[in-house]
């Protein structure tokens, strides 16, 4: 820092939609944080030197090399917005907190893989490390579970933590086009990467409610325990039947804690009309926060985008400069531990079950006797007139009742002779 303390001399690594937006809007407004002093960024980091970039770089010192960038004494506070859980912005950020640098990261795969590690080299340094851009982009979700509900026994978060599959899932219902074609169009938009992978494969999902399970349960972020499932097995087909049965389908990421043991998850699943998962829709994020003290909290907003992302690592910035410390995931990383996992064959659920069976009598008879046979009990039920290749679309719903008997008896009605194709199972979300 410069003398008089008052001027922060700021490093950002990458600058691309989010550094893009952290320069704009600390070019515009170097003062937004008055208590802490001015931030000025000194130095900067990319791939590409020759690229134009949103304001007049010409003044920051270029470092191809974003340890280097770093490890710089001439800057105060290292931005590190490249992105990836390895590589160059791992290697920068563990160099810049092993010299007593605070670090402010937007990135949720680094903070997810390596989190307690991280937190461990920050406090064991006195300097924070924070990401509250990491998850839902410009809607404060990690202070709020940091700072706010720092006394609160958590029990779940669960939400929409994935605009690109959100807006993916809201078209295809809107318009009723297919799964690929409204992916397409999204790449064409700049809404998903050219690489879709992380978006619908649920891995990005997965690694921002794993950083909430952490926060919210004191317990060491754990992405390899996250159970992924994506959106990329959900075709028009599902989201009109659901319709149909007064659902819509989204990724809902979740994370609960029973007891000492803990279970993060990611997949499709079913939420009613009128429900605030169902209602968000486009490109918006959405969580639920459940605690004993505090009954549930709702947050909705941007998750993405230039703007809303910048002003969340802007604000990580701020509570750098006004010296605000706190443990990185409200435990201090000495304590911070992989909590065990919830035994999936307890967990119980609702399901969407949907069968494609000839049109034949007695069909549905035997798939209501293997169900209750079973000891699974329907709650809704629709079948559809006969396609033109004289198949008969089916869709139930169950009550609740343990995953592993509703798996063991779709295994019985996949043999019936008069299935047509394997049954599909969505669950319908805990709310
Ligand atoms: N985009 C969002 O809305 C959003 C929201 C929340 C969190 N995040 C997170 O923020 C981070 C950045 O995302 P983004 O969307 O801004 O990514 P991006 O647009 O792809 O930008 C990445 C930047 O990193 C630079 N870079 C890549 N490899 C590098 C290397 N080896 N050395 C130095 N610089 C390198 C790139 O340089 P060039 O410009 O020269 O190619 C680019 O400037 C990620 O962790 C992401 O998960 C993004």
């Amino acid at each position: 820092m410069s003398e008089d303390r008052k001027t922060w001399r700021i490093g950002v690594a990458g600058l691309g939609t989010v550094g893009g937006g952290l320069l704009s809007f600390l070019d515009a407004e170097p003062d937004f944080a008055p208590a802490g002093g001015r931030a000025v960024v000194t130095g900067i980091s990319a791939r590409s030197r020759a690229r134009n970039r949103p304001v007049d770089v010409s003044a920051m010192q270029w470092f191809d090399d974003p340890v280097a960038l770093a490890k710089s004494p001439d800057n105060d506070l290292f931005v590190e917005l490249i992105g990836g859980s390895d590589g160059p912005a791992k290697a920068a950020v563990e160099a810049a907190l092993a010299m007593g640098k605070p670090v402010v990261t937007a990135n949720k795969a680094l903070i997810a893989s390596h989190g307690a590690h991280l937190a461990a080299l920050a406090e064991t340094k006195g300097v924070p490390l924070l990401f509250e851009a990491a998850v839902m982009g410009g809607t404060p979700a990690v202070k709020m579970l940091r700072e706010a509900l720092v006394g609160e026994d958590v029990i779940s978060v669960a939400g929409i933590l994935n605009g690109t599959c959100n807006y993916i899932l809201t078209e295809m219902e809107t318009k009723g086009s297919a799964f690929g074609d409204v992916l397409a169009e999204a790449q064409r938009l700049g809404y998903a990467e050219a690489d879709p992978t992380t978006d619908i494969g649920g891995f990005d999902a997965a690694h921002k409610i794993t950083i909430l399970a952490a926060l919210a349960f004191g317990c060491a972020p754990d992405f390899a325990s996250a159970e992924i499932e994506g959106v990329d097995q959900v075709d028009l087909d599902d989201i009109k039947l659901a319709h149909d049965l007064g659902y819509r389908i989204r990724l809902v990421a979740s994370a609960v804690r029973e007891g000492e043991a803990v279970a993060v998850r990611v997949h499709p699943a079913l939420a009613p009309f009128g429900h605030p998962l169902a209602e968000t829709r486009g490109s918006l994020n959405a969580l639920f926060i459940e605690g004993r003290r505090i009954g549930r909290i709702f947050l909705q907003g941007p998750g993405a985008g230039a703007g809303p992302t910048a002003a969340a690592v802007a604000a990580d910035i701020a509570d750098v400069m006004t010296a605000v410390r706190r443990p990185v995931f409200q435990s201090p990383a000495s304590g911070l531990k992989f909590a065990p996992v919830i035994d999936p064959a307890n967990r119980i659920s609702r399901v969407f079950i949907r069968l494609r069976v000839k049109d034949q009598p007695g069909v549905i008879a035997a798939v209501s006797e293997t169900l209750a046979g079973a000891g699974v009990s329907i709650d809704g039920f629709l079948q559809k007139s006969a396609q033109a290749d004289g198949s008969v679309p089916i869709v139930l719903t169950t009550h609740a009742t343990a995953e592993s008997i509703v798996f063991e008896a779709l295994e019985r009605i996949a043999r019936l002779p008069s299935m047509l194709q394997a049954p599909k199972l969505l669950r319908i979300a805990r709310l």
